[in-house]
């Protein structure tokens, strides 16, 4: 080895031993509460319907003032004040979405700018598992030293890709916006992320037509369209092993929990995963969709949020999340609750 490299190695071996941890967390919920009576007429559905199937009571559509990049600076402003450190601290923006409106630039930009952070901005593309990739990358960015802090914010405005006549969607997807700041730590803070995806069914939950398509045929606005059952029979019996596996990752059982926090898909694969995980009965579970609909990436965090605000978990816990959707893709990881 030359002299040369033997620094290379050391500078690395030193700076890959860190810790990172999720040293705040933030939400918001546009102001539009839309409830299920609003839905109903244009899909031939009804208010009972749609909580027995879904488990969905009402969700918030974005309005004026809340953008895609509104709604991240929101959710990020109080997750920043809870990690006690100014946008000028954060050495990267990671925004995870699928529904900012341009193919490029990227939102991160613009987030952090809004921010006052000159970090590293850039989005990622995993739709309902976006959340997770996002703390994921964060997590070995912060341990690999390239980052001391990095905003990971999981953002939709679905109400502008969704058909309001589609039976199988307009009733389950909504916006909003969550945010977690990722922060070198003395101690574990995020375990070892269970991902991967399965391009044999990138087409189950998808943009109808392509924008060239679109473009070219004269196709009107796309949508995203779903092939419900194939995605709820894909949720309910290949997440919970995924789950599982980062449960074991982390080297605990589902009674060291605090908290499980799935992905807000659909109430009815929330209470399947639990039983398969085979939960303790009082464990404290992520239902924010009743109020909140399916926020894609925004999903985790927010559920996060609310039950971090309403201390129903406690701060220094353990909380098993997991985010999955279109790709397919998935991520899971335990983290310690802020
Ligand atoms: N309102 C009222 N009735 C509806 C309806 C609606 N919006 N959509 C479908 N139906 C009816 C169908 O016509 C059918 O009626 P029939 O039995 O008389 O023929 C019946 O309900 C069952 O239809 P089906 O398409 O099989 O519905 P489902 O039980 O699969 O429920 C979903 C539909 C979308 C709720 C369900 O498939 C689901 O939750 N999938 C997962 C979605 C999800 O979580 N996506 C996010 C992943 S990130």
């Amino acid at each position: 080895m030359t002299p040369t490299s033997k620094g290379f190695a050391d500078r690395l071996t030193a700076s890959t031993t860190g810790h990172s941890r999720i040293s705040g967390i933030g939400g918001y919920r546009p102001r539009r509460v839309v409830p299920n009576s609003e839905i109903v007429d244009r899909i031939d559905s009804s208010d009972e319907w749609i909580r027995e199937r879904s488990g969905i009571i009402e969700r918030r559509w974005a309005g004026e003032g809340e953008s895609v990049i509104d709604m991240s600076v929101f959710a990020a402003t109080p997750a920043l004040e809870m990690a006690g450190i100014s946008g000028a601290d954060v050495d990267a923006v990671i925004v995870a979405t699928v529904s900012w409106p341009y193919q490029t630039p990227a939102a991160a930009p613009l987030v952090a700018e809004r921010l006052g952070s000159k970090g590293a901005a850039f989005d990622i593309s995993a739709a309902c598992a976006g959340y997770c990739h996002g703390i994921n990358l964060a997590s070995d960015m912060v341990r690999t030293g390239s980052a001391a802090h990095v905003l990971v914010v999981g953002v939709e405005r679905l109400s502008d890709f969704t058909s309001k006549d589609d039976r199988g969607t307009a009733f389950i997807f909504a916006d909003g916006a969550g945010a977690a700041v990722v922060s070198a730590s003395d101690t574990p803070g995020i375990g070892p992320t269970v991902w991967g995806s399965d391009g044999a069914q990138w087409e189950v939950i998808s943009q109808t037509d392509s924008w060239i398509d679109v473009h070219e045929k004269d196709l009107g606005w796309p949508h995203i369209g779903m092939a419900g059952q194939t995605v709820f029979r894909w949720a309910v019996w290949g997440m919970a092993p995924v789950a599982q596996k980062a449960l074991d990752a982390a080297g605990i059982t589902a009674d060291q929990l605090d908290a499980f926090i799935p992905h807000q898909a659909n109430v009815r694969i929330v209470d399947a995963m639990a039983k398969q995980l085979k939960l303790p009965a009082d464990l404290p579970i992520a239902r924010d969709i009743a109020y909140t609909g399916n926020t894609s990436a925004a999903s985790i965090p927010l559920a996060m949020e609310r039950m971090v605000r309403h201390g129903e978990i406690p701060s220094g816990g353990l909380a098993l999340q997991i985010g999955f959707g279109a790709g397919l893709s998935y991520a899971a990881q335990v983290v310690v609750i802020p």
